[in-house]
């Protein structure tokens, strides 16, 4: 498959470098001071890291690991939403390429249809007045039957969503624009800024959801959007609840 390549990857104001080889994106930008913003990819990561503290296997050279690492002015309360702002920004800019199907599972999976095709693991730490955005995006390029056998759920590879596969290096300057957009949009104006578009690309409206909520409990529903914060909100047999952190176990029609 085609290599990355720093200088093909083209993205105005962002500072661009390709790594060989790395423990974790993710890990070495939240480590450094960035001014300007940075988009680091790695052909291989060896400590991929996931949500909820798992890890995130891909295959050297052929899938995509990259962090997009930028400053962000917005108070801190906030800055949970980046996690929807970024899952918008991936499945957008995976739509305008042609992966038609590609839609979020709460709060920022990509899935197509109900295989996950790729994750986003966003982080954040104060930095100065400012705090400083990572976003991490992995996503399932070329196909890997051995690893999809293994996975605990069903997943998706970019090659068997879109013919011909477009070079990793135009992949990621997309989807690089795409967040690089949403951050700014956030940025200027919020969550409100994105929200609609969060709920016209999420894969699971009006259906009935079993969610794990994080203290352990289950929860189901009907998916009802969003609450402002960016919470998934269910229509439950006790009225309307709003999901702030958890993982949901099951999608069926209502
Ligand atoms: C998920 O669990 O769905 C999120 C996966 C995020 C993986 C990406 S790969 C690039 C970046 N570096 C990491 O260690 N993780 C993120």
């Amino acid at each position: 498959m085609d290599a990355l390549d720093e200088a093909a990857i083209r993205l105005p104001g962002v500072q661009v470098r390709v790594l060989g080889r790395c423990g974790s994106t993710n890990s070495l930008l939240l480590a450094e001071r960035v001014g300007a913003p940075v988009l680091l990819a790695a052909e291989a990561q060896t400590a991929g890291r996931g949500r909820r503290g798992r890890r995130w296997l891909s295959a050297p050279g052929r899938d995509l690991t990259f962090s997009l690492a930028r400053r962000i002015a917005r108070p801190a309360r906030e800055l949970a939403a980046l996690s929807l702002v970024a899952g918008v920004a991936v499945t957008k800019a995976l739509r305008a390429l042609g992966v038609a199907r590609a839609a979020i599972k709460w709060p920022n999976d990509v899935l197509a249809g109900e295989a996950k095709l790729g994750g986003i693991l966003v982080e954040t730490r104060l930095a100065g007045r400012a705090s400083l955005a990572v976003i991490g995006v992995g996503i399932n390029c070329r196909t890997d039957r051995e690893r999809a056998r293994r996975a605990r759920r069903r997943v998706a590879f970019l090659e068997e969503l879109l013919s011909p596969l477009p070079s990793r290096n135009l992949l990621i300057e997309r989807i690089g624009l795409a967040l690089l957009a949403a951050l700014d949009a956030f940025e200027q104006r919020g969550f409100a800024a994105l929200r609609e578009e969060w709920l016209a690309l999420h894969a699971h409206a009006g259906r009935r959801l079993r969610v794990r909520l994080a203290d352990g409990r289950t929860l189901t529903g009907v998916a009802a959007g969003l609450d402002e914060e960016g919470g998934l909100q269910l229509e439950t047999r006790g009225g309307l609840r709003a999901v702030r952190s958890g993982q949901i176990l099951s999608a069926r029609s209502a």
